[in-house]
């Protein structure tokens, strides 16, 4: 596990768009994982900035979105569709037919689900996977008790995550109960991590996640079972972080490892 700490959400995401974008130029067919929500806004503005002046290339680009919330139109604002094609799909050159993100309106969502997980296998399992956490500890929709081993399926979400979510919409009412995610276990099989987080209110979250224990009732803490995650916090988001000096060092001893 490698943990960087940003003194801005702007160094961030661009920490983080670094990352992927040399994953592409690695791998220009590679298979991303995204996320939605307020935590990777900067980091797609800087893959779009990246795409329109530095020609960073997404013509061969597979994507899987994480999740979608149970019940919303691909065209309604709130939908992680809308929320994709808006501040990223618009704006670079992924053709049409690479990007998958769960339905939220599908009348089987057993038989969708497991056409999802068979989708990701069949495009070569995911390269790169994008992650925010939840103040709740979750990585996409999997909620505290979320089984490590498991696949996309729908999930309700718990009332911290539906108070969170409540921002975007004009009621508490309007939040859907239910989503549709990918699981834990489908995450841990994605070849690199990257997870972001800014802000105070994901301190505790992010702590747990990185010294905790690894238990299901913070799902975030099974990346600490996954062999190449990487962590880019913001200084508040790493503000309970016991051991932050420690992470410190070895970023900056790190430049001259052998
Ligand atoms: P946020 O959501 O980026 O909007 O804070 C993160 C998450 O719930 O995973």
């Amino acid at each position: 596990m490698e943990i960087i700490v940003k003194d801005t959400v702007e160094d961030m995401s661009k920490t983080a768009a670094r990352a992927v974008a040399r994953i592409l130029n690695a791998k220009p067919d590679a298979v991303l994982g995204l996320a939605t929500g307020s935590t990777p806004l900067g980091l797609y503005k800087e893959l779009v900035r990246m795409h329109k002046d530095e020609g960073l290339d997404f013509s061969q680009v597979t994507t899987f979105n994480l999740d979608e919330y149970v019940g919303l139109t691909q065209n309604h604002p709130q939908s992680y569709h809308y929320f994709m094609h808006e501040n990223l799909f618009k704006h670079i050159n992924i053709p049409k037919q690479n990007i998958y993100i769960p339905s939220g309106t599908t009348d089987n969502y057993a038989a969708f689900c497991a056409w999802y997980e068979q989708r990701i296998q069949q495009c070569g399992g995911i390269d790169l996977q994008l992650l925010g956490i939840g103040s709740d500890g979750h990585i996409a929709f999997n909620e505290p008790a979320s089984s490590f081993g498991s696949r996309t399926r729908i999930k309700t979400l718990a009332r911290q995550t539906i108070e969170d979510n409540a921002r975007f919409f004009d009621t508490l009412d309007q939040v859907p109960i239910y989503a549709i995610t990918m699981g834990v276990g489908t995450i841990l099989e994605a070849r690199k991590i990257i997870l972001l987080a800014n802000g105070k209110n994901k301190a505790s979250a992010v702590a747990s996640a990185i010294e905790g224990p690894v238990t299901s009732m913070i799902t975030a803490s099974a990346l600490q079972l996954h062999r190449d995650v990487l962590y880019v916090v913001d200084r508040e988001a790493a503000g309970d972080l016991k051991m932050l000096e420690y992470y410190e060092w070895i970023q900056a001893k790190m430049v001259d490892a052998p």
